[in-house]
């Protein structure tokens, strides 16, 4: 087991205690439980895969604490009725469900809301999905996804924001608040569950629920901080992940769940495994059967088993054998029965089925989601202006295999998501375009998985309807005739929403079926071509990126998705989302990350493989607009700075365009020296601003030197190591503005 870090691992404060109020409730109750109830609170149920079997008796008998997958607010009630007025205590149920871009109104996918380097974005748009899903009685959200991921391979890269901690800290910290707001029983508001705890983005190979071995000072610098900020911000439940971490799985983790969370960084809330990750733990080789399952999962701090039945058919018995503690149960149900206060539930068990009605869709959620999937969209490629395009434009082809498919408008995770009302890419340009415009759409290809993807049959993507090769042939030609009888074409090209998520990783990042060929030919007609990107993973589009003249990566937009496609390709809004993740040039790239170690001849990035670059096609923080920037003028404030103080990097940003835009400034620091070698480059800063054509503005970002510390290898601590840093900005990872600063020590600005 890693050792750990004796000064904790990071400078935050640790998260605020339940209110006396809240325990003293909770201990009460305790009090009148039997072990068999206490049981019952630590145990979940799932209505799409057990639901059937019982699941009422079980909630009056006092067996359920819990259910997932139900989200209709009629039938919610109605179960809640059972818990509350049949079981023996009257415990409400807590409804927990994968709330990750939205409930009914769907906003663009994880991956994308980070593109948007805006945290107050994506706290209002999780706090919009909170309202919704609050309103049909949904009151805890299996989201934030914080896992740092660095491996397109990996389906679920898609779920978080990226490849680094300090960015992942500040979007996880911002989900958390706005799934809870600033009191969990108001009817907006509903609790965060901080996943997958920990270190499930590197799975090895890119290969979903494989194993993670992570080293300590990855683990404590890259990994474990977006969830340590989350923790911070006060989120009330942490699930526990379903791999291996360095061999011993993360549900039966001690280290992990108590060491860490409980004892480290005082986590109140309370833990929740992954689906039938206890159960699993036998499977992995860890646990012996089931009974073994339960005991050591709750002996490392699960405090609820979600879905596998363990704990419900043999924690009391273990209880009563001494392999468990009456206290480890008292404190597991303890902190359920906080959560479910907290929610307000034992006052207010139900919902308001005629209010839920109005909440959900309402125009200020679509208006929302519909900015929001335009500021999430990044230009990657604008030769010569092509985008924006013009209205007035005669004829117009949009080309793709998804450009009328609901379910692949809102991506993966999209499970109570409302389908009909979605608006695709084809409804977005028809609404957007004039009569005159004659708008020419057609498929061009189809795409479908290898193997079917586990949520197919709860969410479909539409199936392929081409079954011959004649067919597929004449389809194809077809689509390419349209690109030649239009003055410009838009070729949306992709991933289908099951090909991402989980259980979706691959082993290359090719565009799936012939949409290369598709691209290739409608680039060979020699009309002007837009590609317009979804995904939600980095892409091999190396070819594209040298013969296609521009191309915007939408992802997954959403709900609004259509309309918010047709804002950007005809300058209603600009695009300014910024990649959080390295694209490959290749997937033989993978693992690629800009945080990178310096080594010998660093700047050589041709001399790393004999076949080609190890730099990547599209680095992280890059994105253009329809806007240019000048960014000049770099100062601080000051070239010494204690530690433990902060100073402020100013540059001169200029929009030296004739259109408003926005710029996402990014600050990025490099320890020359110290204890252990640091990466090349780290961000430690960003803003993202708006500024109007030809503005100008001075823009001050604050490097706290708290967020230099760094857990060391050698010293085996946390700590900023006094010495000299560099530090670069501008709106890339490839920043070139360059000053330098020196930290001192505390004890050495004493003694001055
Ligand atoms: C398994 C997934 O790993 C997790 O992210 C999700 O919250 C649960 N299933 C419940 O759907």
């Amino acid at each position: 087991m890693p050792s750990l870090p004796a000064q904790g691992l990071s400078t935050q404060k640790a998260p605020p205690a339940p209110p006396a109020a809240a325990i003293a409730f909770a201990n009460k109750l305790l009090a009148k439980m039997t072990l068999e109830e206490k049981v019952g609170q630590m145990s979940q149920v799932a209505m799409n895969s057990d639901g059937g079997t019982g699941v009422e008796q079980q909630i009056a008998e006092g067996k359920v604490g819990s259910l997932l997958f139900v989200t209709d607010p009629v039938e919610l009630n109605r179960l809640q009725k059972i818990a509350v007025e049949q079981s023996r205590l009257h415990i409400p149920l807590i409804v927990g469900f994968d709330v990750i871009h939205g409930f009914r109104t769907i906003f663009p996918v994880p991956l994308a809301m980070a593109s948007s380097w805006n945290p107050a974005l994506i706290e209002r748009a999780q706090s919009l999905a909170a309202r919704e899903a609050r309103a049909v009685g949904v009151d805890w959200a299996f989201a934030p996804m914080v896992d740092i991921a660095r491996d397109p391979r990996w389906g679920r890269i898609m779920e978080g924001a990226g490849e680094d901690p300090f960015l992942g800290s500040k979007i996880a910290a911002a989900q958390v608040r706005g799934f809870q707001g600033t009191d969990l029983a108001s009817n907006d508001s509903i609790i965060a569950c901080v996943k997958h705890f920990g270190g499930y983005g590197a799975a090895v190979g890119g290969r979903d629920y494989d194993s993670s071995d992570i080293s300590d000072n990855q683990l404590y610098n890259v990994y474990l901080p977006a969830y340590h900020a989350a923790v911070d911000a006060g989120a009330g439940s942490v699930m526990s992940a379903y791999m291996d971490l360095n061999s011993v799985p993360a549900t039966g983790n001690k280290f992990l769940l108590t060491d860490t969370l409980r004892t480290q960084w005082k986590f109140p809330g309370f833990v929740v495994s992954d689906w039938d990750s206890i159960k699993s733990l036998t499977t992995h080789g860890f646990s012996s059967d089931d009974e073994d399952a339960a005991v050591r999962a709750v002996n490392a701090g699960v405090d609820m088993e979600m879905t596998s039945h363990t704990y419900r058919d043999h924690l009391a018995q273990a209880v009563r054998e001494h392999k468990v503690s009456l206290t480890t149960i008292d404190n597991a149900t303890r902190r359920i029965l906080i959560a479910k206060y907290d929610l307000g539930l034992f006052k207010n068990p139900y919902v308001d089925v005629d209010r839920s009605r109005t909440v959900i869709g309402s125009p200020e959620i679509r208006t929302e989601a519909r900015h929001t999937a335009t500021q999430t969209a990044i230009l990657l490629k604008n030769d010569n202006n092509l985008l924006p395009l013009k209205k007035d434009v005669r004829t117009l082809a949009l080309i793709g295999p998804m450009i009328d498919s609901k379910p692949d408008t809102l991506g993966s995770w999209s499970l109570a998501g409302d389908v009909k009302s979605t608006v695709t890419l084809l409804d977005g340009l028809q609404h957007a375009l004039p009569s005159t415009t004659k708008l020419l759409s057609t498929k061009g290809v189809e795409i479908e998985r290898v193997q079917p993807s586990i949520f197919d049959s709860q969410f479909p993507s539409p199936k392929p309807q081409l079954t011959t090769e004649a067919e597929r042939k004449k389809e194809f030609d077809h689509a390419i005739d349209l690109v030649r009888s239009s003055d410009v074409a838009v070729l949306a090209l992709g991933e289908a929403q099951n090909m991402n998520g989980e259980r979706a990783s691959r082993s290359t990042l090719v565009l799936p079926g012939e949409q290369e060929k598709l691209l290739e030919a409608a680039v060979a007609t020699g009309k002007p071509i837009v590609l317009l990107l979804m995904t939600g993973r980095p892409l091999n589009i190396t070819w594209a990126s040298q013969h296609v003249p521009a191309i915007l990566n939408i992802w997954y937009p959403g709900s609004e998705g259509g309309n918010a496609v047709a804002d950007l390709l005809f300058g209603e809004a600009n695009p300014g989302g910024k990649l959080t993740v390295s694209w490959p040039v290749d997937v033989g790239q993978v693992p690629i990350f800009y945080a990178r170690q310096l080594t010998q001849i660093p700047d050589h990035p041709e001399t790393r493989y004999w076949d080609g670059t190890s730099a990547p096609l599209y680095p992280f923080g890059f994105g253009l607009s329809y806007s240019t920037f000048s960014i000049t003028g770099l100062t601080l404030d000051k070239p010494d700075v204690v530690a433990g103080a902060s100073l402020t990097a100013s540059v001169d940003v200029e929009n030296t365009s004739d259109r408003e835009g926005s710029d996402i400034i990014q600050l990025y620091t490099h320890q020359r020296a110290g204890s252990a070698s640091r990466p090349v480059r780290e961000l430690k800063g960003f803003q993202r601003i708006v500024l109007k054509a030809h503005e100008h503005r001075r823009v001050q970002i604050l490097l706290d030197t708290k967020d230099l510390a760094f857990w060391s290898p050698q010293t085996k601590t946390q700590a900023i190591e006094p010495g000299s840093f560099d530090l670069w900005m501008g709106d890339s990872s490839e920043a070139t503005l360059h000053q330098q600063f020196r930290v001192s020590s505390n004890t050495h600005a004493a003694n001055r």
